[in-house]
């Protein structure tokens, strides 16, 4: 289960327990974030999406860190995937306004990332670099991925790191984001997030301009796995490739799984 859906990680029991692999739970942050102006969510179900503009809601790790520790022993063997915004802490925010120069918030992600290895609560961290930052998505860019990704180089990890990848219909910007990638410490990229290109989208549903928001589901499918062959190819001595995007039931799943993708 990709991440968005166990926000908290306070579900980790549940999801091993329904069959579950493994769920990514968050994206979540060092402070506590309340998220955008409601509503996150809206539905349309000709297309079998769901417009997301939640704006990464969590308690913040210090809490979030309780329910891990409360859910350790409930939990057999599945591993405990958190998923990390990269994006500005509130304080920061507050200092800066709605541009928050990329330093401040590599340092935020930084803090994130050193606190869950430091108190060891995940198996693996999923890097978000798709989250937006004032409306844009400031580290889907080769040059700035490639500063979040040294200084995060210098963090002592005992866990894999993977990137949550964007998805893009660039694929010279997509594979310039797997370049960097492979120069630094990242053993896995999850292919992809929500679409934010809404022209490449064949709409079912009415969907106006003032309805912000990526689209998850069923539109992610054939580009998500497009992406996911492309980097399977081209980066899968590398790279461990986690394929996610409009997977609705088991078969589709297993014809992933056929075709030597997942
Ligand atoms: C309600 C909802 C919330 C999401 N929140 C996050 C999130 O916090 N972090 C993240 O990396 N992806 C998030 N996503 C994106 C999903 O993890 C996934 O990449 C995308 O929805 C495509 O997969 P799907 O077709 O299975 O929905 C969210 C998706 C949905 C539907």
């Amino acid at each position: 289960m990709s991440a968005g859906f166990d926000k908290n990680v306070q579900l980790s029991p549940l999801m091993e327990d329904v069959g579950f692999g493994f769920a990514s739970g968050g994206s979540v942050t060092m402070e506590p974030r309340k998220g955008n102006l409601r509503p996150w969510f809206h539905r349309l179900p000709n297309t079998k999406s769901v417009v997301v503009y939640a704006g990464m809601p969590n308690y913040g790790l210090e809490k979030i860190s309780d329910y891990i520790e409360l859910n350790r022993s409930k939990v057999k063997s599945m591993p405990t995937v958190v998923s990390v915004a990269v994006i500005a802490d509130k304080s920061t925010k507050d200092e800066f306004g709605p541009v928050v120069p990329e330093e401040y918030i590599i340092r935020d992600v930084k803090k994130a990332v050193s606190y869950i290895v430091e108190n060891s609560l995940a198996s693996v961290i999923e890097i978000n670099i798709s989250c937006p930052n004032a409306g844009k998505e400031p580290f889907i860019y080769a040059d700035t991925l490639e500063s979040l990704l040294s200084e995060l180089d210098s963090v002592e990890r005992n866990v894999p790191f993977w990137i949550k990848m964007p998805h893009l219909y660039d694929l010279k910007q997509f594979d310039s984001l797997l370049k960097v990638i492979v120069e630094h410490n990242i053993r896995g990229v999850t292919v992809a997030n929500l679409i934010k290109d809404r022209g490449k989208v064949d709409l079912k549903d009415p969907l106006t301009d003032d309805i912000r928001g990526g689209l998850s589901g069923e539109p992610t499918r054939t580009h998500s796995l497009e992406l996911i062959g492309y980097t399977y190819k081209n980066y899968g001595d590398k790279l461990t490739v986690i394929g996610v995007g409009g997977v609705f039931r088991p078969k589709t799943h297993t014809l992933r799984l056929r075709q030597g993708l997942v």
